[in-house]
């Protein structure tokens, strides 16, 4: 099914210039991006963002690093968007990142894992609106 996933280009991979890249390799994928913004999250907002993970050993790292330099946010849009997603990112970890993924090639740790991807549609539509809250235009070519 057509769906849309929301993906955060992570500061460091903002930082080394690997945008174009990322973007890119969505794009090829069949991906479109149907919305984008670059933003300095607040500590509020990149709390409020990984809510589910309050608690955990590596929250307070996660934030402090989310925090560290500007993002670019996007929503995707495409057949199994959600899951060719989290394919062309790899895994979570980088160590277990299969070779030619995005984290493979531009995560520098467990926490700066270079891109996050929604795990689900349903998350994805929370995760899309909490990004864009004044919606998002359906791609029509
Ligand atoms: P992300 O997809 O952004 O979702 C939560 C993030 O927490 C994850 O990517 C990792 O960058 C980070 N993280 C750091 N340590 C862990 C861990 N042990 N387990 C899961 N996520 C972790």
């Amino acid at each position: 099914a057509i769906e849309r996933t929301l993906s955060i280009i992570k500061p460091n991979a903002v930082a080394k210039d690997a945008i174009g890249a990322i973007l890119g390799r969505f794009e090829t994928a069949g991906l479109k991006i149907v919305a984008a913004r670059m933003l300095h999250m607040s500590r509020e907002q990149a709390s409020a963002f990984y809510a589910i993970h309050q608690g955990k050993p590596f929250f307070d790292e996660l934030v402090d690093f989310m925090i560290s330099g500007p993002v670019m946010v996007q929503v995707l849009e495409g057949e199994d968007a959600v899951a060719k997603n989290r394919e062309i990112m790899g895994a979570t970890n980088p160590a277990q990142a299969a070779p030619g993924t995005i984290r493979a090639d531009f995560a520098d740790s467990f926490t700066e894992n270079a891109a996050h991807g929604s795990d689900s549609p349903d998350n994805a539509a929370v995760e899309i609106a909490f990004f864009f809250p004044e919606g998002v235009c359906p791609r029509t070519r």
